[in-house]
């Protein structure tokens, strides 16, 4: 039987309650599917930094290069919130990206027929919506050298080179032809030299895809094209900081920004994570909606393991117990009943495991 390695990082704040609930339909849907994973838990964030004084600890390191793929829950804690270096849990976070080599970040956003009410957006705008952020992880502000602070002036810089603006364009080329063959390249070209140089390397990778229509959109009007006009986006394209600005934004199309997953992708092996935060506010209560993290374990099998079918059945799964009506906290309307992580986790994974077509 095969059998695969998913080092799994539960994280801070919400992370470990989620990730359990990932790691049990992703379970489900190995048992239907007749493969093996084997987990293994290592800290990261805060916990990394409890455990070893090290938001990615050495030990968490190894594990992540050895494994097939990597499952995150999420990273962050108030009481840290002002620390330095790598005792910052989302230092911890980058770090693994980079050290992953995860330089595409792709984030599905869907829109389910059944939560059209919980978006602010109007319900007939959302007709349609089916976009696909890729968002270049390892470059630009996150990244960018010289940065820092010093007296009453801090610098951090945009930088990234063709190489880097190439090898994600391509992902999001790639993309566009298993859907609707439109990209859309978000930047800042009328005022930033990084722009200018993302917008010509867009151009020019696309010349090797005559099949996909390339438009450029400046980040503001892409901003509001998101809330206007969502339908119209198909492929979205764009750098590290204004694709973490923009996916956050695209998440309120969803109803929550609980539902939305992402793959981070690259040279080794696959990171797989919720978009949201580690939500301090409602950790340990066994409330937070654990269908992004159960996505992310959907796309960690049709990236991550190449499992296409496994996916398809968590994907039907996250589906079906929504039209079911099983709804968490942040999804229900007022005086509507609620299920709380794990009644959540374990009714997607009976779904699995039962099959359920849609
Ligand atoms: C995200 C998060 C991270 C980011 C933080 C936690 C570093 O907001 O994955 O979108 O900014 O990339
Ligand atoms: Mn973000």
């Amino acid at each position: 039987m095969t059998r695969y390695r998913v080092a799994v990082l539960p994280g801070d704040g919400i992370g470990p309650e989620v990730t359990a609930e990932a790691v049990r339909v992703l379970q489900a849907a190995a048992e239907l599917h007749g493969f093996t994973v084997e987990t293994a838990d290592y800290a990261v964030g805060a916990a990394g930094v409890a455990e070893a004084g090290d938001a990615l600890p050495p030990a968490t390191a190894a594990a992540v290069t050895q494994a097939d793929a990597v499952l995150l829950g999420a990273v962050g804690h108030p009481s840290l919130a002002a620390a330095e270096g790598r005792r910052r849990p989302e230092a911890g976070l980058l770090a693994l990206r980079k050290l992953l080599g995860a330089y595409a970040n792709l984030r599905p956003v869907t829109v389910h027929p059944a939560l059209r009410h919980a978006s602010p957006i109007r319900p007939d705008r959302l007709e349609g919506v089916d976009l696909l952020i890729v968002r270049e992880l390892l470059g630009g502000l996150y990244y960018g050298q010289p940065r820092g602070r010093e007296a009453d002036t801090a610098v951090n810089t945009m930088r990234y080179s063709v190489s880097e603006i190439e090898r994600v364009a391509r992902v999001a080329f790639e993309a566009a032809r298993g859907r609707r063959r439109h990209v859309t390249s978000v930047d800042k070209a009328n005022v930033l030299e990084v722009s200018g140089l993302w917008r010509d390397t867009v151009a020019r990778v696309a010349g090797d895809y005559p099949d996909v229509r390339l438009e450029h959109l400046y980040v503001d009007y892409a901003a509001m094209r998101l809330v206007a006009q969502p339908a119209a986006v198909d492929v979205l394209l764009t750098e590290n900081l204004f694709g973490d600005i923009l996916s956050d934004e695209a998440a309120v199309l969803t109803g929550s920004l609980g539902l939305l997953p992402s793959a981070s992708i690259g040279d080794g092996p696959g990171l797989f994570e919720p978009v949201h935060g580690s939500a301090p506010d409602i950790a340990g209560r066994g409330v937070a909606n654990p269908l992004g993290a159960i996505a992310s374990a959907g796309l960690l099998l049709r990236h991550g393991l190449n499992q296409p079918e496994a996916a398809d059945a968590v994907d039907r799964a996250v589906v079906s117990a929504l039209e079911a009506g099983l709804r968490t906290q942040d999804l229900a309307r007022p005086g509507e009943a609620t299920v709380g992580t794990r009644e959540l986790g374990e009714r997607v994974a009976a779904l699995v495991l039962q099959g359920v077509s849609v």
